[in-house]
């Protein structure tokens, strides 16, 4: 018995010391210590975008060596794995949210940061040129204005990510709800609520009912399957109690143009996805292609060669990524070095192709790599320490330069040594994707070339703490613990908002 007390007490000491320590950890996290000034020696680098890309470039640069100023329509990180969670209100979206001055403000020297969109990049003139949305609520004179500036930079850091492909389809931009920001899904959210009331206004005819409550899906990829998901589970959990009329007649249908969803993944894994569709009557048509899309309904080719319409209420489009207008658009002025559609091609150090000062990578970029955070995170963090190491070399050639005859040949071996730079390597960590009823399926590399592919209940345990452990601070772990701890006790909200 006095092991066991013994045991108590440490444990508890454990806890009360972990919970001092994070409190302090806190403390310094909401009070920055005051920041050192601009300095106007060092070289300026140009951050642009504000996702995982940027954002783990931001997390590590040295800021005593640069002068960083950040660029970024939005001014904050958004943690997208979570966010399918989001469409149906399993989680907050202010939950996966993290202000860039959140990240900024803790660097040794001040970051600018803009909330401004790039729209233009000279490389001519090393600078760009950025247009923000001058809007306050009190006065008339700026509100909505545009106001576009120009800024110089010595480096130029390019992460602003891609956006949903529509390949052109007809009406997807007008009728269609992509998944990649915040307001998408809010606005997936309200539209499923709309559809939702609007079928429970009284003498609708059956078929009308029955469109408004028909959800499609298009793109099995992993934003598509997690999304169905997350709507299978909202209506079982919630939706079934509040609208016992109305829960049995909505249907889910995911329409894929492959033979099979989720083509990354493991045979072994697409099958347990679709046979756990199938028993959440979450109806697949694989081999489909969406044509064309109308307000009431898509048409669609069949494998057969027909053309067949159907109807539904809401659009999910998830058909994956396409380049921004300024990625293709300075793409145009490197027409020697690049020629890939999908993104700017970038040399094995992630330098532009044709430019010696820009430099990209995450969605923005075309690799041998899938367009993934995973890919991001990691590249922004080797690019952090790429410019390290630029600031090491800068330094020894001004040493160089300055020194004795003697000293010359000690800082040449050093200057060799620092401007080996190790080209990126990517270290994959396992691809993970929920597919509904606490289950999700994953890939994970297992020993030496190895892989291990698990689908179920535990695999779902292990993606939540993975996920909880990657989010990016200890504010939106807390956040994300409270909004599933809610779900599970209270249930989801359904009022319309
Ligand atoms: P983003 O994160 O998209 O960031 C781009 C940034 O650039 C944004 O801040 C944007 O506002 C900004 N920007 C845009 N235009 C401009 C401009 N003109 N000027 C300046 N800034 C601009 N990947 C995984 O590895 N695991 C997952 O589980 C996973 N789940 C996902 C779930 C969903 C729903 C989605 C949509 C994606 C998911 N991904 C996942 C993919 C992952 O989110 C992307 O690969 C990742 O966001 C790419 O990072 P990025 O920094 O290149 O782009
Ligand atoms: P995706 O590119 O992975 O999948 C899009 C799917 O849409 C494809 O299977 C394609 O065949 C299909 N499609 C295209 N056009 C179509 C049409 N007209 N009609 C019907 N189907 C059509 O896109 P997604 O899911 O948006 O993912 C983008 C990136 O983000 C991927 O790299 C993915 O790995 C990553 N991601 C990862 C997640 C995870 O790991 N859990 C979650 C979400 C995204």
């Amino acid at each position: 018995s006095m092991l066991k007390n013994g045991f108590n007490i440490s444990l508890v000491g454990t806890i009360a010391y972990g919970c001092y320590g994070k409190k302090a950890e806190m403390y310094v996290q909401r009070h920055p210590p005051v920041q050192a000034d601009a300095d106007p020696e060092k070289k300026t680098i140009i951050v642009l975008g504000s996702g995982w890309a940027s954002t783990s470039f931001l997390k590590d640069i040295d800021t005593d060596d640069y002068n960083v100023v950040v660029v970024s329509p939005r001014n904050y990180f958004l943690f997208t794995p979570l966010l399918p969670s989001c469409t149906v209100g399993t989680i907050d979206v202010r939950s996966l949210v993290e202000p860039t001055r959140f990240i900024s403000r803790h660097k040794s020297r001040t970051v600018k940061v803009v909330e401004a969109e790039c729209t233009h990049i000279d490389p001519e003139s090393k600078s760009i040129t950025i247009t923000g949305m001058l809007a306050c609520a009190y006065s008339s004179d700026v509100k909505g204005q545009n106001a576009v500036s120009t800024l110089p930079y010595d480096y130029l850091i390019i992460g602003v990510g891609a956006m949903s492909a529509t390949f052109g389809i007809k009406g997807v931009e007008e009728y269609g709800c992509f998944l990649k920001e915040v307001w998408d899904a809010q606005k997936i959210r309200t539209k499923l609520m709309d559809c939702i009331e609007t079928a429970a206004f009284p003498n609708q005819s059956p078929e009308e009912v029955d469109r408004l409550l028909h959800m499609v899906v298009v793109g099995g990829g992993p934003t598509g399957i997690e999304y169905a998901a997350e709507l299978h589970d909202f209506l079982v959990d919630d939706l079934a109690s509040w609208y016992p009329e109305l829960a049995g007649k909505v249907k889910i249908t995911l329409v894929e143009a492959l033979p099979n969803v989720l083509p990354a993944f493991s045979k072994h894994l697409i099958e347990y996805t679709e046979s756990t569709f199938k028993e959440q009557n979450i109806a697949i048509h694989t081999k489909t292609m969406v044509k064309e899309v109308h307000e009431k309904e898509i048409e669609v080719k069949r494998p057969d060669g027909s053309i067949d319409t159907i109807p539904y209420g809401l659009l999910v489009w998830a058909t994956g990524n396409t380049a921004r207008p300024l990625i293709k658009d300075l793409m145009q002025k490197f027409p020697e070095t690049q020629q890939v559609r999908r993104g700017l091609a970038v040399d094995d150090w992630l330098r532009l192709e044709g430019s010696q000062d820009i430099y990209a990578l995450g969605d923005a970029t075309a690799t041998r790599y899938a367009p993934t955070a995973q890919v991001a995170a990691q590249q922004g963090k080797y690019l952090a320490r790429l410019f390290k190491q630029l600031a090491v070399r800068d330094e020894l050639e001004a040493e160089f330069a300055s020194a004795t005859k003697e000293d010359r040949s000690r800082t040449d071996r050093k200057l060799r040594k620092v401007k080996d730079i190790k080209p990126f390597h990517y270290s994959h960590q396992g691809s993970l994707c929920y597919v509904g009823s606490d289950k999700a399926v994953a890939d994970l590399p297992f020993g030496p070339g190895g892989n291990l592919a698990t689908g179920g209940v535990a695999t779902f345990a292990f993606w939540r703490s993975a996920y909880i452990s990657n989010l990016f601070s200890t504010r939106n772990r807390a956040l994300v613990i409270t909004d599933w701890l809610k779900k599970t006790a209270l249930g989801r909200d359904i009022s319309r908002e």
